[in-house]
This record gives structure tokens, sequence and C-alpha cells, in this order.
């Protein structure tokens, strides 16, 4: 693929290392969407004596490397949440920085997204966003929109919470309408009515910085996702990181509640007697 960014390798033997962990990945046994929770920017910058905006403006160089590393492995989505419902409490400057941040990256990307048959998708209340952010946002959309491959989903202004509640008032306005039977609805219903409605599930979820929660990130979705927490920082976490997460992924065993012998296909034992 062309060049997202550029090469910066230490070393001969880094490449090395980082191939050979490349090539221990089962390509047929990829996880289709992952979802990332790009913590500690603020931490890393703190550590280094610099001001937080600091810490954001180098977990630019970060999402270049995860959507390159995710785009030459052929993974379909690939979530990022960027900023959360309740990032808008933070002080103003820094708010306000990753809404410039943002929309620079946004400009400065778009077209080497779209040379590389990236789709970029958002979620989140965009109601809420400036309105120079908006534009840029709706520009990149509109040219990324015919594109076949990586979906790249921004999470911006969202919460779990905010989409549920969302999802909920359609549903009664539809019910209202005349539109919707509350007798016919199920899971997949609920399911088209949340912003995701057009992504399979994550499979895998990935947070960095040592934190282990969710933060109100997918709560729906992730119902079933396997979570991987690092402590890498996000300015720090690179392809590498990222083969790490989906080496760790393949080797878990997914049972969706069924027993291990089940999904082994190994005849399960007798039952001694039919109490
Ligand atoms: C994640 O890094 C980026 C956003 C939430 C926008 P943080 O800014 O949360 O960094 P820490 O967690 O304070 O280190
Ligand atoms: C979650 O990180 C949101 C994003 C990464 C965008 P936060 O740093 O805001 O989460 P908490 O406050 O530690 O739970
Ligand atoms: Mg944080």
């Amino acid at each position: 693929m062309r060049c997202l960014r550029k090469k910066n390798l230490n070393s001969q033997s880094e490449l090395a290392s980082m191939e050979s962990l490349k090539d221990k990945i089962d390509a047929t046994r990829l996880p289709r969407h992952i979802a990332i929770i790009m913590d500690g920017n603020g931490r890393w910058a703190t550590e280094k004596g610099q001001d937080r905006l600091y810490g954001h403006f180098h977990g630019v160089e970060s999402v270049r490397d995860i959507v390159e590393g995710c785009a030459e492995l052929g993974i379909e989505y690939l979530t990022l949440y960027a900023f959360s419902t309740e990032n808008w409490d933070r002080p103003e400057y820094e708010v306000t920085g990753l809404m410039e941040l943002l929309v620079e990256t946004i400009r400065n990307e778009v077209e080497t997204l779209n040379k590389n048959n990236i789709r970029l998708h958002v979620i989140g209340n965009m109601n809420m966003l400036p309105e120079y952010a908006k534009i840029a946002l709706n520009e990149a959309l509109e040219l990324t929109s015919k594109n076949t491959g990586l979906n790249l989903i921004m999470a911006l202004s969202y919460s779990s919470r905010w989409e549920m509640v969302e999802a909920v008032k359609s549903i009664a306005a539809d019910i209202k309408k005349g539109s919707l039977d509350p007798e016919t609805i199920t899971q997949e219903t609920l399911q088209r009515y949340l912003s995701t409605s057009n992504f399979p599930d994550p499979e895998l979820m990935i947070r960095t910085s040592g934190e282990y929660r969710i933060s109100n990130f997918l709560l729906y979705q992730l119902a079933y996702a396997e979570l991987y927490f690092t402590n890498v920082r996000w300015p720090d976490f690179r392809k590498e990181n990222l083969y790490e997460a989906i080496l760790n992924f393949q080797g878990r065993e997914r049972r969706f509640g069924k027993t291990g012998a089940q999904l082994q296909g190994q005849k399960l034992p007798e039952k001694e007697n039919t109490l």
C-alpha cells in the first residue's frame, strides 16, 4: 500500500523482529472489527515535562501507524475512540486544542485515506462539534464514501449511553408513528437503531495506558469482544503492539456461553444417570 507516514524504524533488526511478529498472525482468523480506546496521551506528555496537547499531537502518529497496519493486514473495520461525551468537561484549552488537531489531521490525511481506499465513518453526537469541525468531517466522509477497503470509524463526541438514549427515542418515535410494532422488537431491531448499525460487533477491543475500564465505549456492541489491555501509552503504540494484541486474541478460546468441549467438537460424556 502507499505509505501513510515516513518509516521511522531504528534499525534493520527492529524491522526484522516486527516482520516475524506479523508472520505469526494467522491471516485466516483475523478479527473483522478492532476497536481501540486510545488512552494515555496526557500522561505521556506530562512524563516528558510537556503540555497535555503535546501528547495528543504525538497520538496522531500512532493513529497513522495503526490505520496503516490494519489496512495492510486486511482488517475490515477499525473503530477509534477519539473523544468521549465526558471529554467535553475537560479544560477549555484542551477541548479547543483537540478540536483544532482533529480538523488539521482530517484535512492533512484525507487524500491519503482516499488513495488507500479507506472509507471514513463517524459515530457520536455531531451536533456538539464546532461548525468548522463538522464541515471538515462532512467533506472527508463524502470524499471517501465510495471506498471499499478498511472502514475507519471515528468515535467522536461519542458515548454508549448517549447512543442508547438516542436509539430509544427513535424507537419510541417510530412506534408513535405506527411504523414499528413493539411486539416485533428483537435484538436485531435494537441494533438497527444504534449508530453502529452498518458494522459488525468488534471482536477485539484494545485499551492502552494501563486502565482497566470501558469508559462508556460501545457497551452493547462489546458484549462478546475479547478485551486486551496494555500499559503502553497511546503515543508509543505502534504496529508491533497491534500484532501482539492480535496474536493474543488468536490464542484465546471464544466460547459464547458454550463449553470448551463443544467448541472443539468433542463428544460430550454420557450422562451416568438420568436424574
Ligand atoms: C486519550 O488520552 C485521548 C483523549 C481522551 C482525548 P488522555 O487525554 O485521556 O490521556 P491521559 O489518560 O490523561 O493520560
Ligand atoms: C476514554 O478515555 C475516551 C477516549 C480515549 C477518547 P478517558 O481518559 O476520557 O477515560 P477515563 O476518564 O480515564 O475513564
Ligand atoms: Mg485518559
